[in-house]
């Protein structure tokens, strides 16, 4: 018999049921006997013991809906460590709990910050096993992580729309997409949507090279521009801030978010029309799309192996395209960035894509 719990933590995305499904479904067909100890919402379920016990109909059902059906929320790291409003120790709370249900291993779904708790627990000795998910990919250790697929596909499909009315009225149009602080997303959807411009953190923009390119294609007889920026891009003035000073201009609040500025400072330069779009957290939401499906399945399955094996301390990732495992230490607390010297991004230059840069 096997006792496993899982949570899933952080912002949601999708394909998290497909993934969770994956794993359950993969140790039930080896005829392993298994309990499964559903923690919910994140963390807190595990520090606070609220759970619920699972069976596989529980999974049947679930490959195309997306959100998760343990719930999630965010349980910062640097805080983990501090006792909770009671004076509770967080860290020591979940330990308990996966002794007192005496757990064979934790299944962990989540991101960055995620994974930094996860590999603590790991050093306070629990089995643990992680499965990389976020819209953003910015997870070290795996080139792929599942939610970005589909996110790309919602993104990319904002853009298309955005396409036709930037078309027909001869605006400017400016895109925020998200990715925390790395460009993936961004720069996957707007090549996909055809951007005329891709602002990403990975590479600070100069305004003026940004205002330059919106000229040259009205002169060049394109009566709209679209402009495809990452919520984390940056200017190469705000660059060389250190993190605090940065930190101060964002608190000013003069504008709601980068592309804000962005359109601002466009159309100020310009004399263009310039309109804003945030699609926000509808690029986390709705079905996963068919890549992430059969990419999350896989990895459940493969995390459904490592469990029957015994295997733990590790993250379940996709490198060169295999499935590998990647011990928790190797991914914890680091972040993965586009590389701008990555071929993609020449690539999108030489397909006269501005990077503002
Ligand atoms: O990490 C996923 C993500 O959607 C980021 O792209 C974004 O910056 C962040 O989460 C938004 O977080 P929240 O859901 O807490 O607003």
């Amino acid at each position: 018999m096997k006792r496993i719990g899982m949570l899933t933590s952080g912002g949601d995305c999708q394909a998290l049921n497909a993934a969770m499904r994956g794993v359950v479904k993969s140790i039930y067909n080896s005829g392993q006997e298994v309990e499964i100890y559903g923690f919910l919402n994140g963390y807190r379920g595990l520090i606070y013991g609220d759970f619920k016990m699972l069976t596989s109909r529980d999974f049947s059902g679930i490959l195309t809906i997306g959100g998760t059906i343990l719930g999630s929320s965010r349980t910062p790291f640097k805080t983990i460590k501090d006792p909770d409003e009671n004076g509770l120790d967080k860290v020591e709370a979940m330990k308990q709990n996966y002794y007192k249900l005496k757990l064979d291993c934790l299944v962990i779904l989540g991101g960055n910050g995620t994974h930094k708790t996860a590999n603590l627990l790991r050093q306070e000795g629990l089995n643990v096993i992680t499965l990389p998910k976020t819209i953003d990919n910015d997870l070290y250790g795996t080139d792929m992580t599942f939610g970005f697929q589909s996110a790309v596909d919602l993104a990319t499909s904002v853009i298309d729309c955005i396409h036709t009315t930037a078309a027909s009225h001869g605006r400017v149009f400016v895109i925020e997409v998200m990715g925390h602080k790395v460009g993936y997303l961004t720069l996957n959807a707007g090549m996909a949507g055809g951007a005329d411009i891709i602002l990403i953190p990975e590479i600070p923009f100069d305004i003026d090279k940004i205002a330059k390119k919106v000229e040259q294609r009205l002169k060049d007889g394109n009566r709209f521009t679209i402009i495809a920026v990452a919520e984390g891009a940056i200017s190469k003035e705000d660059a060389k801030l250190s993190k605090k000073e940065y930190q101060k201009k964002l608190n000013n609040k003069k504008y709601p978010s980068v592309s804000y500025e962005v359109a601002d400072l466009i159309q100020q330069k310009t004399g263009q029309e310039v309109r804003v779009t945030v699609p926000g957290h509808m690029q986390r939401g709705g079905s996963p799309c068919p890549y992430d499906r059969v990419f999350a399945s896989r990895l459940g399955a493969e995390a459904g192996k490592l469990i029957l094996e015994d295997e733990y301390g590790f993250m379940v990732g996709y490198r060169n395209r295999e499935i590998v495992k990647v011990p928790l230490e190797d991914v914890a607390g680091k972040l993965k960035m586009l590389d701008p010297d990555a071929a993609i991004i020449k690539e999108a230059k030489m397909l006269g894509i501005s990077f503002g840069d």
